[in-house]
């Protein structure tokens, strides 16, 4: 089926520079470049053409450069195919199909094929995953490996190394994408033996003594001191609830191993691969590594997210209302915040607050892994692939070419049906592609997302930890060895505090605690139990507003009560006079509520008890409670700028009350308005700013009418923005 080898040697001369270098390079940096990255607005796509027999390659590649892509991504599944069976080689495929690229002017995005060791790998070597039942996974799906695992880590820089070692000066390669989605499927707290050892080694590295790790855990609570650092297990198949400081350091550890797995395989792509771009595809809303740390000591050149819009109704909590509206059109600001989240993880590489970024899947059509697989209002592929570049993004990858008519994922859309006819997808994209791409060319935006947004928005992995292994709510599971049904997450948290501030149409960065605020008008802080000492430092310097969620300042590194309770010791405290003396996390049912500004609102879920004083200083009361067992009670504290929220808050209040803060601070929209409740954008139109650009789009069924805008339409026609339409302006 393949070409014969002699053949493609001859062949690949012109793709493959003669000379590989077979020598190590020592100094090998793993400091992101952008330069690695072609600049311009791409769109690509994934391909596999291992799952076609060889005949439809040609046409498929000669199909895709007249489609307007730019890239493909490959091989991120292919091991078996490369290597079957130990320490013997098979590029045949992967020669073929990036001699194919040279030809028609496609470059390769090459995927490590380690989120897939072949059956050979896995009866050989230990390299399997354990859950948190102590079950064994096996092999036949994928992901079926622990990141600590002493073996994996060597067979994973083996492959990397060969495909490295061939394809590393390809000028038919622009770059590389570690693994696939690391952690998907749940597959990053591995329970297997050489966590355990990789565990304990880091246990004692940070504690040197068990006497001290016993101590700062609090183990004396229920007798739980362990003898030595050899007993230490991870917080698992215990009786009841886990030690939570050692739930926290297995998080870290865990996070820590992703991140060196990763490590090892771009070191190797660094050496032999030097000018190719070095790339992971995250995912939505995943929080078991801390991505911003991978990005600081991966250094990866371009963060990637895989975006699957209709997956976002089962991410957040929503009413049955929006989630009947949101089926076919995925929830408004999920991709918008996944755009500014990654933009930032990209940045922290770069130590900056922004990258380079764009989508390494994008979903064409109808979804396989959503409870209910429905197809997308038409317009939203084309809508989705815009908000990406209005982001400030560089690349859209729709995910796959064409749908595969067998195995696990023949349920998922693709641009091409199985028979090779075009799908809405495929349509979606060519209206894109031909129509608006050009115009979006032509106005030179390359680079233009480089601008700063007014509002920070702080994210934190470490948060999503504490607020998951103590949620002050849920029942608690055995078998998961976590609270189940919790009243509040903090992804939802966040979500409603994004989702407001991009419904009062401000710019807003999405960064990490350790990202520098200065240039900015406004903060807002959507929770930070456990507050960063760099953080701190960064609030002590900072002259604007800032606002705080609940459960800010609550935690010590250790996860014990601060003391003198929260807001912890240091810059909150300092210029917020209040205390936090109880959290009650009511039903929907509990009648809580709070009034602002001459309005009321129905609370629940997180409700703290709060004084605006400490010691002899006060605060205001910004907001009051209406809750029944304590009408009149402050809901809010507020001075020297500093703001404390301390419930669960709805996002028509966070309209009015971050309106009336960033309307304070002098910031404007993004159409020059005072931001505030009379400018409320709404549940479903949205803007985005990229340079002089200017989007509106369009997440409802019904039209919308923009704002005024100053400057000339150059996508979309006057008048209203469509049901999943666009608009965008050239701004004066
Ligand atoms: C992603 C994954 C892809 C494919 C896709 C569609 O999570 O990276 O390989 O499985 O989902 O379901």
């Amino acid at each position: 089926m393949h070409a014969s080898l002699a053949a493609l040697a001859a062949s690949l001369q012109l793709v493959l520079c003669a000379s590989i270098p077979t020598t190590p390079i020592h100094n090998v940096t793993l400091k992101p470049d952008s330069s690695r990255w072609p600049t311009g607005l791409h769109l690509a796509v994934d391909y596999y053409p291992s799952q076609w027999p060889e005949w439809m390659w040609e046409s498929d590649v000669a199909r895709m450069r007249e489609s307007n892509i730019s890239f493909v991504r490959v091989n991120e599944f292919d091991w078996t195919v490369l290597e079957p069976s130990e320490g013997e080689y098979n590029f045949t495929v992967l020669d073929r199909t990036i001699e194919l690229f040279a030809k028609y002017g496609l470059k390769a995005i090459i995927g490590t094929p380690t989120a897939t060791p072949p059956n050979w790998l896995t009866e050989k070597y230990d390299v399997d995953f354990v859950d948190r039942t102590n079950t064994t996974l096996l092999f036949g799906s994928r992901r079926h490996y622990s990141f600590s695992s002493f073996d994996y880590r060597e067979q994973s820089q083996k492959i990397t190394r060969k495909l490295a070692e061939r394809y590393g000066n390809s000028s038919a390669v622009a770059g590389w994408q570690l693994d696939n989605e690391f952690g998907c499927h749940d597959t990053v707290r591995s329970y297997d033996k050489d966590a355990i050892t990789r565990f304990r080694s880091w246990l004692q590295e940070k504690y040197t003594t068990i006497e001290e790790m016993n101590n700062v855990q609090g183990r004396v609570f229920w007798s739980s001191q362990y003898v030595s650092f050899d007993t230490v297990q991870p917080p698992f198949l215990e009786v009841y609830t886990t030690n939570e400081a050692h739930t926290l350091d297995w998080a870290r550890f865990s996070s820590d191993m992703v991140i060196e797995f990763a490590k090892e395989q771009t070191t190797i792509l660094r050496e032999l691969a030097p000018s190719h771009a070095v790339m992971h595809n995250f995912m939505m809303f995943y929080t078991d590594f801390d991505h911003h740390k991978f990005a600081r000591e991966v250094g990866i050149d371009v963060s990637t997210w895989d975006a699957y819009p209709l997956a976002g109704v089962e991410a957040v909590s929503l009413s049955d209302d929006e989630i009947i509206d949101y089926l076919r059109t995925g929830v408004p600001d999920i991709q918008a915040f996944h755009h500014a989240l990654y933009r930032g993880v990209s940045g922290a590489g770069y130590g900056e607050n922004h990258g380079p970024f764009g989508v390494m899947e994008m979903e064409p059509g109808v979804l396989n892994w959503n409870h209910y697989r429905v197809s997308p209002l038409e317009g939203m592929v084309r809508l989705w692939t815009h908000e990406t570049f209005a982001a400030s993004g560089d690349l859209v990858n729709y995910f796959r070419w064409r749908q595969v008519p067998y195995a696990q994922e023949q349920t998922l859309s693709a641009l091409f049906l199985s028979d090779n006819t075009e799908d809405q997808g495929y349509i979606e994209s060519q209206t894109f592609a031909n129509e608006d791409l050009p115009v979006l060319r032509a106005e030179n935006t390359t680079n233009a997302g480089e601008k700063q947004a007014d509002v920070a928005l702080v994210f934190d992995y470490t948060s999503n930890w504490v607020w998951t292994i103590e949620p002050y709510s849920g029942a608690w599971s055995p078998k998961d060895a976590s609270y189940a049904d919790v009243a509040l997450k903090y992804i939802d948290l966040v979500y409603t505090f994004y989702s407001s501030l991009r419904r009062l149409g401000l710019s807003i960065d999405v960064i990490s605690p350790d990202q520098s605020l200065e240039g900015y008008k406004m903060v807002v802080v959507p929770s930070l139990p456990i507050i960063p000492t760099a953080f701190n430092q960064a609030l002590a310097d900072f002259p604007g507003p800032v606002v705080f969620g609940p459960h800010t300042g609550s935690k010590t590194p250790d996860f014990a009560y601060s003391p003198g309770l929260n807001p912890s010791a240091g810059t909150v405290r300092d210029r917020l006079p209040m205390r936090v003396t109880q959290i009650e996390t009511p039903p929907t049912y509990a009648g809580s509520g709070i009034s602002y500004a001459g309005s009321n609102y129905s609370i629940s879920a997180w409700e703290e008890w709060i004084e605006c004083s400490r010691q002899n200083a006060t605060s205001n009361a910004t907001v009051e409670y209406t809750s029944r067992h304590r009408p009149g009670k402050p809901a809010a504290c507020s001075e020297n700028n500093t703001h404390y929220l301390a419930f669960n808050p709805p996002v028509d209040f966070l309209v009015s009350y971050l309106g009336d803060v960033a309307a304070e601070a002098g910031v404007e929209d993004l159409v020059g308005q005072v931001p505030g409740k009379e400018n409320d954008l709404g549940a479903t139109l949205r803007l985005a700013r990229r340079g002089d650009l200017l989007w509106a789009i369009n997440y409802g069924w019904e039209a919308q009418s923009p704002p005024t805008v100053d400057g000339d339409l150059i996508i979309g026609e006057e008048g209203d923005v469509p049901a999943a339409g666009v608009m965008v302006w050239k701004l004066k």
